[in-house]
């Protein structure tokens, strides 16, 4: 008796809404378990994989414009080239893209959550003094997504995403033409929106 109480209340502590009463759960209560949205705990995760993948991609690719200019760095703009922000997601039970109004990559165009949230932060960056955050929120039962903006925060990203025949050089787009025929992905300046992280993160395990 004493035992379950313990365990009772500590999961009450621990804020485990449904784990409350093991023994006496419903069938439907198993279908349907009410849990809150555990927003700082996602907001925390989200943080750490989205300035592990930043941090990641602009080291690599600074050191590869250095190493060998846009021809040789083109593969380095890219989540899914980095092991390490693969693993990292895995342990997170999460999924990390980048996406954009205007992608380089067909494969970075937004579905329309991420197409809503865009236009918010797009629309909060016309405030004077305006600071963007990312979000959490729940797309479904089973999925909590995160979504952070990603900004042109250095002149190296203009060399691949500026002005053509200004910022990129006009041969070094005919590469990235080559690359991607159906490239959006250009015009940006200093400071503007390019695209966000989208991190989706299972809530099948979510026993924290
Ligand atoms: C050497 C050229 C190069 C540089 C420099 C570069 N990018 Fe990219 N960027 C690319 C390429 C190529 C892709 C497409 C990658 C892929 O296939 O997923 C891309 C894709 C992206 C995407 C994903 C959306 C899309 O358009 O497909 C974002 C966001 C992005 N870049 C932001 C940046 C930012 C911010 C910087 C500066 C820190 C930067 N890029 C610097 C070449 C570059």
């Amino acid at each position: 008796m004493l035992n379950r109480f313990m365990i009772f209340v500590a999961c009450l502590a621990l804020g485990f809404g449904a784990c409350s009463k093991p023994q006496e759960q419903t069938k439907s209560e198993i279908a349907q378990p009410k849990r809150t949205l555990d927003t700082a705990y996602y907001l925390e995760r989200g943080d750490d994989l989205v300035s592990s993948a930043k941090q990641t991609i602009s080291t690599a690719l600074v050191g590869a414009m250095e190493k060998g200019g846009v021809k040789y760095a083109a593969t380095f703009c890219n989540v899914a080239a980095y092991p390490i922000v693969d693993s990292l997601s895995t342990a997170h039970r999460a999924t990390i893209r980048r996406v954009s109004d205007k992608p380089r990559n067909p494969k970075d165009a937004m579905d329309e959550e991420e197409s809503k949230v865009f236009s918010f932060f797009k629309e909060k960056l016309k405030q004077p003094n305006a600071e963007l955050m990312p979000i959490v929120m729940q797309t479904n039962d089973s999925t909590v997504s995160y979504y952070s903006p990603i900004k042109i925060s250095m002149p190296t990203c203009l060399k691949c995403h500026g002005e053509v025949g200004k910022d990129v050089k006009t041969e070094d787009y005919a590469i990235l033409k080559t690359l991607y025929p159906d490239d959006k992905a250009i015009g940006y300046k200093q400071g503007d929106l390019r695209g966000m992280f989208s991190i989706r993160f299972s809530r099948a395990h979510e026993a924290h």
